[in-house]
């Protein structure tokens, strides 16, 4: 199998064509593991690159996302697919002082914005999107139009506006693009990861797709406010400014300001939108094939107990790929320093030690409190935890909720296609097609 993967990479290196169809084979890495990965607690496999453990035990899982010392940062291969994407931006990056002064920047203009203004916003595009969905007698393609409107919503109530319908489209296609090139996975399986990840990286071809998204976010959401006193701009800008000010001195010079700002602009943009739109479409899915019983329209309560089940069996960040710094022991294994260790919530919270009929789709787990009484912040772990918890996930849960409810409440659910969407498993676990459902009146 090593050398397999080995050779795989190797001939990645030499054409994209190959590199498209490795990506492809490679796309889900948990398929190599099998049952293993929902059952055991520590796995360790040898990557070319160096070691790779999966943790499922829950005292493993505090150790590296607490990661009180340091010592396992966000991989390096993971920042060097994001790159071409966001740049600096901080999703990308390991860890450190610069990370924590700039998560604060997110944490403060998220806190600047109330919850009723977002369930406002979501409830508001929500019924315009709704309209048109259901205008539409052949259905529509669930993935790409919840982008669209989580994009609308996440920019309106933080970037100061939004994207035209024209310019939506088209942004979300080249990220389902770039989605479908990016594999950190492949980047691993390269035998000497210095010397061969440029070259990978290049057959991939995310430079050309990273650079129109960012000159699509740059064009709406960061030139112009540049052009405006500072006083103007949305409150999301205006920290990360403050932020640049107290840390680097660099931001008097506007091509640099720019470029950061994008960056992080990015960032917002996509770790705000990816996320939620990804789970709502496995849920929307689940809702299509009858997850509630005939006529049944969930109340509040049940609406978030459909949320929760989907966040377990849907998280869509799969994987937390983390440094191994310095050497280390978990369960009598030794993790040499150079080597990954992975998190994933999609084998936690589909453990078999973990869940009781893990890989159902039950909402009603979470009514009968099942779900929030035997699971705590190290087996139910969609929004991360620790030094890179989530800072939207109070956004997204009131922004999940009040799209569900629009949803549940104004309108019926019919699949359009049968073929069952698996995850695409690169970035986030979005659907691998852009399924249709056909939405009817309630
Ligand atoms: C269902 C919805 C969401 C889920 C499940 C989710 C999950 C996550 C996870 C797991 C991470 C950390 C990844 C890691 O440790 O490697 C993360 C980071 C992040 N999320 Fe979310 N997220 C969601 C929605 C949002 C929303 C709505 C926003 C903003 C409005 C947002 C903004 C961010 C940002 C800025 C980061 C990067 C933080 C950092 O690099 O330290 N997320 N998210």
């Amino acid at each position: 199998m090593l050398v397999l993967l080995k050779a795989l990479a190797r001939l990645s290196g030499w054409s994209s064509l190959v590199c498209r169809l490795a990506v492809v084979i490679l796309r889900n890495p948990l398929r190599l593991l099998g049952w293993k990965a929902y059952e055991r607690w520590l796995l360790t496999l040898r990557l070319p690159v160096g070691g790779l453990a999966l943790a499922n035990d829950p005292a493993i899982v505090e150790a590296v996302l607490r990661n009180r010392d340091g010592v396992f940062p966000k991989s390096s291969h993971l920042t060097a697919i994001l790159r071409p994407l966001i740049g600096e931006g901080v999703f990308g990056q390991g860890g450190g002082e610069a990370v924590k002064d700039m998560r604060k920047a997110y944490f403060l203009a998220l806190a600047g914005v109330p919850g009723e203004e977002v369930e406002r916003v979501s409830r508001r595009l929500s019924r315009e999107y709704l309209a048109r969905w259901q205008a539409a007698p052949s259905g529509v393609a669930v993935p790409r139009e919840l982008s669209r409107l989580t994009i609308d919503i996440v920019t309106e109530c933080l970037l100061g506006g939004r994207f035209t319908p024209a310019q939506s489209e088209a942004f979300v296609d080249a990220f389902f693009t770039y989605h479908r090139r990016a594999s950190a996975f492949l980047l691993m399986c390269s035998g000497n990861a210095l010397r061969d990840t440029p070259a990978l990286l290049g057959r991939m071809e995310l430079e050309p797709v990273g650079l129109s998204l960012r000159e699509m976010i740059q064009e709406r959401f960061v030139t112009p406010w540049l052009d405006r006193p500072e006083a103007a701009w949305p409150p999301f800008h205006r920290q990360v400014l403050d932020t640049l000010r107290r840390t680097s001195g660099e931001v008097a010079d506007r091509a640099v300001l720019e470029a950061r700002l994008l960056d992080e602009v990015a960032v917002m943009i996509l770790a705000g939108h990816e996320t939620t739109a990804s789970v709502l479409s496995w849920l929307l899915w689940e809702l299509s094939g009858g997850a509630l019983p005939d006529g049944d329209r969930p109340q509040a309560e049940s609406v978030d107990a459909l949320i929760q089940e989907s966040l377990r069996l849907y998280p869509p960040i799969a994987f937390f790929l983390r440094d191994v710094e310095a050497v280390t022991e978990f369960r009598g294994k030794t993790l040499a320093a150079g080597s990954a260790i992975l998190v994933s919530p999609w084998t936690l919270q589909r453990h078999k030690g973990l869940w009781q009929d893990a890989e159902r789709f039950c909402p009603a787990r979470w009514l009968r409190k099942e779900g929030a009484a035997t699971h705590d912040r190290n087996t139910f772990v969609p929004f991360g935890g620790g030094s890179r918890l989530c800072p939207g996930k109070h956004f997204a849960g009131i922004e999940m909720q009040a799209i569900v409810e629009e949803i549940v409440s104004g309108a019926t659910l019919r699949r359009v296609d049968s073929t069952p969407p698996r995850p695409l498993g690169a970035l986030t676990t979005r659907p691998h097609y852009d399924f249709r459902l056909a939405f009817g009146a309630p």
